[in-house]
């Protein structure tokens, strides 16, 4: 195959009409049904769900960690069903970083030694103090570099997770449940933190959670039921931050964010790539809202924790 560097440099995700079928003793069991949606790049999309929806099944779909049953995903237009396991393994390795709920940092390696390492993995050498140094910053722990795991707190800890899959480069991150292990105001940074990495390195971000808090933190939100995509909404932080500064005022992230559906349908929508998604969703809508204040809510209740 002739080789072309920048094979993944488009990383929209496409779910076209993914299904997965589970063998189980006496029949199989359909863990997905009809998938059909496109993540845009460079933004942070959030698999929310009950337990058993179907999210990390998705998403490890989306990852080529697992094949579905029906249909097909393509990344950047091209089906990578269709690639050779060699090419898949590489696809993953180089474009791909995975963030995992139970932070796997190795023990005896400490902060910098261990995103050193997966830029060793992922075949990085240039430049790779500086970039380590870069991505333990961008993630606040510049004053961290040295600690060893153990001597960090758990959000730290999956802070350096992250720094190790941003690394490298990659293309698309996947974070399943990445905040399920962290206190409410925690996982709000860690969340922040992810929305601000689309911003800073355009990279794509897929994250899965089933915390209501963190929600309004994502670009497009795609909601699973029994293994179905009930509704598929995109939110527009940009345009809020923009706008609305009497909104700005109000300090707290509604509960229920207020619903503009429709209000997108100007030049704005049709020249936005996430106007293109979910080309049949049973519900699309799209949304205004500040991930600043989700923030500012995690802080609140982080001091109150704390005091
Ligand atoms: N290998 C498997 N074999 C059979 N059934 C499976 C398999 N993997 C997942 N399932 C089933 O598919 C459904 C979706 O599982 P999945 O792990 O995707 O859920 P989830 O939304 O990530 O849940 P959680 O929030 O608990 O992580 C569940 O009912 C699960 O039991
Ligand atoms: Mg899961």
């Amino acid at each position: 195959m002739r080789k072309n560097k920048n094979l993944y440099a488009d990383a929209t995700i496409e779910a076209v009409h993914v299904g997965r079928r589970f063998p189980v003793p006496g029949g199989s069991f359909e863990a997905l049904k009809d998938i059909h949606v496109k993540i845009p790049e460079g933004k942070l999309t959030i698999l929310k769900g009950r337990s058993g929806s179907g999210k990390t099944t998705l998403m490890n779909i989306l990852g080529a960690l697992d094949a579905p049953t029906k249909g097909k995903v393509l990344i950047g237009g091209r089906d990578i069903g269709k690639l050779s396991e060699r090419a898949r393994d590489n696809l993953r390795r180089t474009q791909m970083g995975f963030v995992f709920q139970a932070v796997s940092l190795i023990p005896s390696l400490n902060a910098f030694q261990n995103v050193e390492f997966s830029m060793r993995m992922a075949g990085k050498h240039k430049n790779r103090k500086a970039r380590v140094e870069e991505c333990l910053k961008m993630v606040g722990l510049g004053n961290r570099m040295n600690h060893m795991p153990m001597e960090m707190s758990g959000g730290e800890q999956q802070r350096v997770a992250i720094a190790r899959a941003i690394a490298h480069n990659p293309k698309i991150i996947f974070a399943d449940e990445p905040t399920a292990e962290l206190d409410s105001a925690m996982a709000a940074e860690v969340t922040r933190l992810l929305w601000e990495l689309t911003r800073k390195e355009g990279v794509t971000i897929v994250m899965t959670t089933h915390d209501t808090g963190l929600m309004d933190a994502g670009d497009i939100l795609i909601e699973l039921e029994n293994g179905t995509q009930v509704s598929v909404t995109e939110v527009n932080h940009e345009e809020a931050l923009e706008g609305t500064a009497a909104d700005a005022t109000t300090g707290s992230v509604p509960e229920t964010p207020r619903e503009t559906a429709g209000e997108e349908s100007g030049p704005k929508a049709a020249e936005a790539p996430e106007s293109k998604l979910a080309e049949t969703p049973r519900e699309t809508t799209a949304k205004k809202t500040k991930p600043e204040k989700a923030l500012k809510r995690g802080r609140k209740e982080r001091s109150g924790d704390h005091g």
